[in-house]
C-alpha cells in the first residue's frame, strides 16, 4: 500500500495493481461499509473507492497511478515519498481494529495504551494515532533519502525563514532521524529519514540497526515514559513551538 494524504481531509491508498475495484467495493460493503465509486480524484488517480474511517475521515482505495511527468527543474532538496500520517483521536482502540481488520495494517508499536503505530508496508509507521479529546490532524511526514537530504532541507528552510519547532533528533520509538516545523497553514511538517524497516513480516522483527536497543528489536509496547528521542533535544512534554495552540514566531535571524 502507498499513501498520498489529499489536502489532508483524506487519506487515499494504493492497493495491488490490477486489483478489481467493484469486488473491492462488495468486500467493503459486507463489512458494513457505506462506499462509493469516484473517478478523478487527483491528477495521478482516475478511479477510486471511498468509504469513511470511523472517526468521519474519507479514504480512498485506488489501484492504478499515473505518474507526474518530471519538470525537469532542480531541486534543493528531494522528498521520496509522503510517509506518514498522525491523527489525535478519541478511541485509539477502535481506529487500530478499524485499520488491521478492514484495511490490513499491522501494529508495530504501542506508547503505553494511547499511542499506536501502524505498518502496511516495510516502513515501522504510515499511521499514528494518539488519544486525545480534540481529534484532528497531529502531523505529515515526508521521508528523505539520508542525513545529508535533511541537512539541506533544514538549511533551505530556515533561508526562508521557516524553523525547526522540534529536533533533529533519532525517535526511540521507529528510529527515525527527524525534523519537525510548522507549514505556512501551521500543521507540523516532519521531514525524517532512517525509519525501522519490517523487510519480513514471517521474521517478525525489524531490520537490526547499531541505534537499536534490543536485538532483535520486536515490535512492542513501550513504557509510556520511554524517551521520545534517543539522542537529540526534545524528550520534554513542551516544545515551544510545537504546540497545536501556538503560532511559532522566530526572531529575525536574516535581515
Ligand atoms: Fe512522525
Amino acid at each position: 500500500m502507498r499513501g498520498e494524504a489529499g489536502a489532508l481531509k483524506r487519506l487515499s491508498f494504493q492497493i495491488a495493481p490490477g486489483s478489481d475495484l467493484g469486488d473491492v467495493a462488495r468486500d467493503l460493503q459486507k463489512d458494513g461499509l457505506k462506499c462509493e465509486r469516484r473517478k478523478g480524484v487527483s491528477p495521478g488517480i482516475a478511479e477510486a473507492v471511498t468509504f469513511e474511517d470511523p472517526k468521519g475521515t474519507p479514504i480512498d482505495l485506488y489501484a492504478e497511478y499515473q505518474f507526474a511527468k518530471p519538470d525537469g527543474l532542480p531541486s534543493v532538496f528531494n522528498i521520496l515519498k509522503l510517509g506518514h500520517v498522525a491523527y489525535r483521536v478519541l478511541d485509539v482502540q477502535k481506529i487500530v481494529k478499524f485499520y488491521c481488520d478492514i484495511l490490513g495494517f499491522r501494529v508495530s508499536d504501542w506508547r503505553g495504551d494511547f499511542f499506536v503505530f501502524l505498518r502496511c508496508n516495510t516502513d515501522h509507521h504510515t499511521l499514528n494515532f494518539i488519544i486525545d479529546d480534540k481529534p484532528q490532524l497531529h502531523h505529515i511526514a515526508f521521508e528523505v533519502l539520508d542525513w545529508s537530504e535533511i541537512h539541506k532541507a533544514v538549511d533551505y528552510l530556515a533561508h526562508n525563514k521557516i524553523h525547526l519547532v522540534w529536533g533533529p533528533g533519532r525517535h526511540v520509538i521507529g528510529h527515525n532521524v527527524a525534523t519537525y516545523h510548522r507549514n505556512a497553514d501551521l500543521v507540523r511538517v516532519e521531514i525524517f529519514t532512517e525509519m525501522d524497516q519490517m523487510k519480513d513480516e514471517e521474521l517478525g522483527y525489524f531490520d537490526p540497526r547499531p541505534w537499536h536497543q534490543e536485538f532483535p528489536l520486536y515490535p512492542k509496547m513501550h513504557g509510556p515514559e520511554t524517551l521520545r528521542n534517543y539522542w537529540g533535544f526534545g524528550s520534554e512534554r513542551v516544545i515551544r513551538g510545537y504546540q497545536t495552540n501556538e503560532i511559532p514566531s522566530y526572531e529575525p535571524i536574516r535581515s
